[in-house]
């Protein structure tokens, strides 16, 4: 594999900081990834050379601005194979992604007695927005649970499918377990049914390649933060016989054709799911993250962190009393642990002041903690930037942290 780590790592200012006077061992990717020189500059050259607001411009200014937002459409379009830049959504995040689906699908497809399967493995982000719209509709969340390894069972997603089934929500990729979860085979069965599926693909979009075609994904959503981006932007890419059947999410600028008080017309896609000004520097800068990505190239990221997170699996279960969550055969960069006698909190609190920095607690999965009876864990996970040896510096902290944590009574 052809891997330039230390001209990757170069790229990211961040990385050559000190933190309590010890180098900067950032494992905490999945919650945000940091962002390259290549965004940063981007950001800043868009705001000293070309600022203005989009898609109204009749200055020049605001038609470069449209110009670079629309190109991005176009780039976020070819990196997940979307047929058309009509399908593809900018958001704030996949939270706000999902909750448009959820809020616009739900509006126009949900009725009583409706269900909704939800896997036992999601973010809340993929939980919540669908039981608030089936509070409103009085359908009903039906729980698709995981295998203990953390897999999902394909036979009892068959089981669960009904003629009341109208949706199926799972993520690609576990942001605890980090199993990638077979999605082509999910929607699928799904499909055999006709019935729609939403791919939460925020912990995917960063590592792994992705072919909305080729899945055959109802909705896809993805955050630009955890993929190098800035945040607060988000795509979410739905099938344009979806989007063009569902409702507005939001109602305001943009995302009107004409306004009276008699009654609106809605703009045409994807703008009508665009009320407003949207995070315009944002998008902007975000298309540099994706070419970076492009540029290294998804095979070789997903190769990389695989080897991290083998390495790292290998050297965490040398520790007596280690307990990983999500041992399925297809993993992403993302290792969940407990030691025992260990209070993640601390464990946390403390290996942050040796300058690594993890997760801690319940990691927005709330389900995924009850399934195996945890208050909380330690979730270290990988971005393009990590190094073996920075794992080794993580397990010779983590030894020490443990070794404090276990002698106090
Ligand atoms: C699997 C998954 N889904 C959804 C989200 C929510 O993403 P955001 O906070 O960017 O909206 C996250 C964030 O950690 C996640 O890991």
């Amino acid at each position: 594999m052809n891997y330039d780590i230390d001209l990757i790592r170069s790229y990211f200012p961040i990385l050559k900081n000190e933190v309590y006077n010890k180098p900067l061992v950032y494992f905490d990717s999945a919650a945000s990834a940091q962002k390259p020189v290549q965004v940063l500059m981007k950001e800043e050259e868009l705001h000293n050379d070309y600022y203005g607001n989009i898609h109204r411009g009749a200055h020049f200014m605001a038609d470069k601005a449209t110009l670079g937002y629309e190109e991005v459409r176009e780039k976020v379009g070819a990196f997940i194979n979307a047929n058309s830049t009509n399908e593809v959504i900018f958001t704030k995040g996949t939270t706000e992604s999902i909750n448009l689906v959820a809020s616009s699908f739900g509006e126009k497809f949900f009725k009583g007695g409706d269900e909704i399967i939800v896997s036992e493995m999601e973010h809340h982000a993929n939980i919540v927005p669908w039981q608030l719209v089936a509070a409103r509709k009085g359908a009903r969340i039906v729980k698709w649970p995981f295998n203990d390894d953390g897999t999902l069972s394909l036979g009892m997603l068959e089981e669960l499918l009904s003629n009341k089934t109208k949706l199926v929500a799972v993520a690609h990729v576990s942001n605890v377990l980090g199993t990638v979860n077979p999605v082509k085979e999910i929607i699928g069965i799904a499909h055999k049914k006709n019935i729609p599926v939403l791919v939460d693909g925020a912990q995917a979009a960063p590592h792994i390649p992705i072919d909305v075609q080729d899945l055959d994904a109802d909705f896809y959503t993805f955050s630009a933060h955890k993929m190098y981006g800035p945040n607060g932007v988000g795509v979410l890419y739905g099938k344009e016989k979806w989007l063009n059947e569902i409702p507005p999410y939001q109602g305001g600028g943009e995302m009107i054709s004409e306004v009276s008080f008699e009654g609106t017309t809605f703009n045409e896609l994807p703008y009508k799911f665009e009320a407003g000004t949207p995070h315009i520097t944002g998008v902007i800068a975000f298309g540099c993250a994706i070419d970076l990505v492009n540029e290294i190239g998804l095979k070789n990221l997903t190769e990389w962190e695989h080897s991290l997170m083998e390495y790292a699996t290998t050297r965490l279960l040398e520790i007596d009393g280690m307990k990983i969550y999500g041992e399925a055969p297809q993993k992403s960069g993302v290792v969940s642990f407990n030691i025992e006698g260990v209070h993640s909190y601390d464990l946390g609190a403390l290996i942050d002041k040796m300058g690594v920095a993890v997760r801690t607690g319940h990691l927005c999965a709330d389900t995924v903690m009850t399934h195996y009876n945890i208050p909380g864990c330690v979730r270290i996970s990988f971005g393009m930037y990590n190094t073996l040896a920075e794992i080794d510096a993580f397990i010779s902290a983590l030894n020490k942290v443990r070794m404090m944590l276990q002698e106090t009574p």
